[in-house]
C-alpha cells in the first residue's frame, strides 16, 4: 500500500481549520489501509519530505502556502504526486478578482465590483450599501464584513486588516448554494442556511450555527444549471481533483433568479461537518472512498 503524507496545519489564517481536515484525513486514510504520516507542515517541509519519502502528498492544507499554488510549486519540484489541483490553478482560484476576470470570461456571472487600496478608503473612497468587503486571497471567511443598507457604518469604521487591496463586492441577497466538483463530474449541490446574520468563520465551523440541506432544495433544472456553472468554474481555472464552487442565487421565489459564482475553493473543507464530504455521502461516496480517490487520482502537473 502507498506512503501517504497528509500535510496539515501550516501558518496560515486557517491553521485550525486545517488541522481538523487533516485529522479526519489521517484517520479515513489508515482504514483504507495505508501507511499515514501526519504532517503538520513548516517552512522546513521539504527537508520533512525528503526524509520520510511518501508516494503521495494528501493536501489538507488550506489558505495561503497551502491553497495558493506555493506548497505545490515544492511538491511538483520534488516531484512527489499530490492531491487536488495544481500550482497555477490553485493561484488562480486563490486570487478572487483574477478567478473572477475568468469565470466572467466563460460566461459566468460574478457580483459585480472592484480592488480598493487602502490608500483610497483612507481618502473616504465610497460604494453604494449593500455591500461586501472582503480580502484578495484568504479563505474561512475570514475577514468577510457586510454592511447592509440600514446601517450606520461606513467603510472607514471597519478595521483595516486587510494588507494594501481589497475586494468590494456588490452584495447579492438570496440563497447560499455550494456546488462539489469531483474529477470530471459535478457531484451535488448543497444549500446552506446560517442561523446567524451571514455564513461566517464561526457558522462555517461550530456545529448547529448553520443548516446544510443536501440536495439544494432547487427546481431540477435549476439544480443541473448550478452543477454545470460549477463545473465550467473548475475546468475555468484548470483545476483537478475535487473542487468547492460557492454560488449566491437572488432566488424570486418562484425558482427564477440568478445564479452569482463567488469562488472557487481548491482546497475545500474535509473535516466531519465540510461540505463535499456531505455532498459526496448524498450520493453514495463514504468518506473513506472519498479520500482514496483522491490519493488515487493525485498528481503533479508535468
Ligand atoms: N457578494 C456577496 N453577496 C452576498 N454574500 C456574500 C458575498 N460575498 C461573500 N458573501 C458571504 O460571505 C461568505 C464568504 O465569502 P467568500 O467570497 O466565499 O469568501 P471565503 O473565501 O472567505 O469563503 C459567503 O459564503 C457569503 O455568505
Ligand atoms: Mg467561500
Amino acid at each position: 500500500m502507498k506512503h501517504v503524507a497528509v500535510l496539515m496545519g501550516g501558518w496560515s489564517a486557517e491553521r485550525e481549520v486545517s488541522l481538523s481536515s487533516g485529522e479526519a484525513c489521517v484517520e479515513a486514510l489508515k482504514r483504507c489501509g495505508y501507511t499515514v504520516s501526519a504532517v503538520d507542515v513548516t517552512q522546513n517541509i521539504a527537508a520533512v519530505l525528503e526524509q520520510i519519502k511518501p508516494d503521495v502528498c494528501f493536501n489538507a492544507l488550506h489558505g495561503r502556502y497551502g491553497e495558493d499554488g506555493l506548497i505545490q510549486g515544492v511538491l511538483e519540484i520534488m516531484g512527489i504526486p499530490y492531491t487536488h489541483s495544481g500550482v497555477l490553478a490553485s493561484s488562480l482560484a486563490m486570487d478572487k478578482p483574477v478567478a473572477k476576470t475568468l469565470f466572467a470570461a466563460v460566461g459566468i456571472r460574478c457580483a459585480e465590483g472592484r480592488i480598493f487600496t487602502r490608500k483610497e478608503i483612507m481618502d473616504g473612497a465610497s460604494y453604494p450599501k449593500p455591500f461586501v468587503i472582503k480580502p484578495l486571497n484568504e479563505g474561512s471567511s475570514v475577514g468577510v464584513t457586510i454592511l447592509l443598507e440600514n446601517e450606520n457604518r461606513s467603510l472607514v469604521d471597519i478595521p483595516w486588516t486587510f494588507g494594501s487591496e481589497v475586494l468590494i463586492e456588490t452584495y447579492i441577497p438570496g440563497r447560499e448554494i455550494q456546488v462539489a466538483v469531483m474529477g470530471d463530474h459535478a457531484l451535488g449541490a448543497v444549500e446552506i442556511r446560517p442561523l446567524g446574520r451571514f455564513y461566517d468563520y464561526e457558522a462555517k465551523y461550530t456545529s448547529g450555527k448553520a443548516e446544510h440541506l443536501v440536495p439544494a432544495p432547487l427546481p431540477n433544472d435549476r439544480y443541473e444549471e448550478v452543477l454545470e456553472l460549477a463545473l465550467r468554474a473548475h475546468q475555468a481555472l484548470g483545476c483537478r481533483g475535487v473542487s468547492r464552487t460557492d454560488f449566491r442565487f437572488n432566488d424570486t421565489g418562484d425558482g427564477s433568479g440568478d445564479f452569482y459564482i463567488l469562488e472557487t475553493n481548491t482546497q475545500p473543507g474535509m473535516t466531519a461537518l465540510s461540505l463535499v464530504p456531505g455532498i459526496a455521502a448524498n450520493s453514495g461516496i463514504g468518506f473513506e472512498e472519498l479520500v482514496r480517490w483522491m490519493v488515487e487520482d493525485a498528481s503533479c502537473d508535468r
